[in-house]
């Protein structure tokens, strides 16, 4: 089995320290330089554990015009990112045995690591037991819709979400939920607002996230389940999750655009920034950084949400929310990094090492001895102009087009294998 040594790496537990892989795994951390087949200088980069993004929409399937598993994982390698887990929310959506054995045939074609989510409906919990019952190591969790956003479905009643916990505590999984509660946002959105980009956090009003948080924590309290709480974005649901996460079962995500984004942004890119749920305030991204620095967050997630260009540009109502992700958001928090705002240990804790431990990915997440070899090189002192005509992704729009940040994704490792160089090479 042929040998890489990657010398003077500077890790998020190491000034300067020599890794060496062989075959899919790293078998030594240190200073001594071992003898190897290919030997890599990385001196003045960044080396991390690959990034584990809990929060990924592929598409593919009935939506290939979107992304599929080619493009998608192009895009993540590109992004340092090693790990996804899929949205459920698909055509068909993965919400059945059949349509997971249909996925798991399409996403061979990537070229990284995956879980499947389960999606959860008022009607099908016994198809997801026919699924968990045969404890498949491919599947992430189960995934909740409360409101709809480019999906279907949507649990509103109150009974099926505390059967969707019991069924997940039986099988010793995680719920996911994207928290934002359907009755309030009709509420909402029979206002006298006018339906505008501009207005978009305020027809998803803020209070809809927050009373579905509330929702949710209480039900997981109760029946005592895991609970991942995904991409939250007001400074009440921090302090909410943050009275309720000492009891080890509740964690929660944001996202790179909800921690650096105001929905002010929407006044100029208009439905290039919309996205569920809405961007915030100036307070709440405040409240997101002080929920990474005292530990209430767990995870960043990309919510990688690839859409046409020209669906976009459609009048707001008929336009899609989201955006992708996979490719900047890496260079964002190294960016961060760079103007002291994070600093290595939290990047690689958000990024990989707290969502290789809420999901159990036992050989993930660390730069140690016996650890698959997902590795990202990162040149902090690089420029990444976020450029989306460049993008792997079929997406090719960003809110944060035009940025430019320190901090350029040099090489991507997929256990053991380099399958991403920056130059090309
Ligand atoms: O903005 C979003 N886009 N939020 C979601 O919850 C779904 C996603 C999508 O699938 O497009
Ligand atoms: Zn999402």
């Amino acid at each position: 089995m042929s040998r890489i040594l990657w010398k003077h790496c500077r890790t998020s537990e190491h000034e300067m320290v020599n890794i060496l892989i062989q075959g899919q795994k790293i078998i030594s951390v240190g200073s001594d330089e071992p003898r190897a087949d290919e030997i890599f200088d990385l001196s003045g980069k960044i080396v991390l554990p690959g990034m584990i993004d809990p929060h990924v929409h592929m598409r593919d399937l009935g939506q290939k015009d979107k992304e599929d598993w080619t493009s998608g994982s192009r895009a993540a390698l590109a992004g340092g990112v090693t790990t996804v887990f899929d949205m459920p929310n698909t055509v068909p959506a993965t919400l059945d045995p059949e349509t997971l054995e249909l996925k798991r045939k399409f996403a061979e074609k990537s070229d990284i690591n995956y879980k499947f989510y389960l999606g959860a409906t008022e009607g099908n919990l016994d198809s997801l037991q026919a699924i968990l019952r045969k404890n498949p190591d491919d599947v992430a969790g189960i995934k909740v819709f409360l409101a709809a956003s480019s999906s279907r479905e949507v649990i509103t009643n109150r009974e099926t979400l505390v059967a969707v916990c019991r069924l997940a505590r039986e099988y010793d999984r995680i719920v996911c939920v994207h928290t934002e509660l359907q009755e309030c946002i009709d509420i909402w959105q029979a206002s006298t607002l006018e339906p505008l980009a501009v207005n978009h956090h305020l027809l998803r009003n803020r209070v809809c996230a927050i009373e579905g948080t509330k929702i949710c924590l209480d039900i997981a309290n109760e029946i005592k389940c895991k609970l991942y709480i995904a991409h939250v974005t007001t400074e009440e649901e921090i302090e909410l999750i943050r009275v309720f996460k000492n009891d080890n079962r509740i964690y929660c995500e944001v996202t790179p655009h909800h921690l650096l984004l105001e929905h002010t942004i929407l006044e100029k890119i208009g439905n290039i920034g919309k996205v569920n749920p809405p961007l915030r305030t100036e307070r709440d991204l405040a409240a997101l950084w002080q929920g990474i620095e005292d530990g209430t967050v767990d995870t960043v997630g990309s919510d990688h949400a690839p859409h046409l260009l020209s669906e976009k540009g459609k009048p707001y109502q008929q336009a899609p929310a989201g955006f992708p992700g996979l490719e900047t958001t890496l260079p964002l928090l190294i960016n961060e990094f760079n103007q002291n705002r994070l600093d290595l240990q939290q990047i690689a804790r958000l990024t990989s090492g707290n969502a290789a431990r809420i999901f159990d990915l036992k050989e993930k997440g660390r730069i140690e001895p016996g650890c698959s070899a997902d590795l990202s090189v990162i040149d902090p002192a690089a420029i990444y102009r976020v450029d989306p005509e460049k993008f792997a992704s079929r997406a090719r729009f960003s809110p944060f087009a035009g940025r430019e940040l320190y901090g350029k994704v040099e090489m991507t490792m997929v256990n053991g294998s380099i399958k991403f160089r920056g130059d090309g090479k």
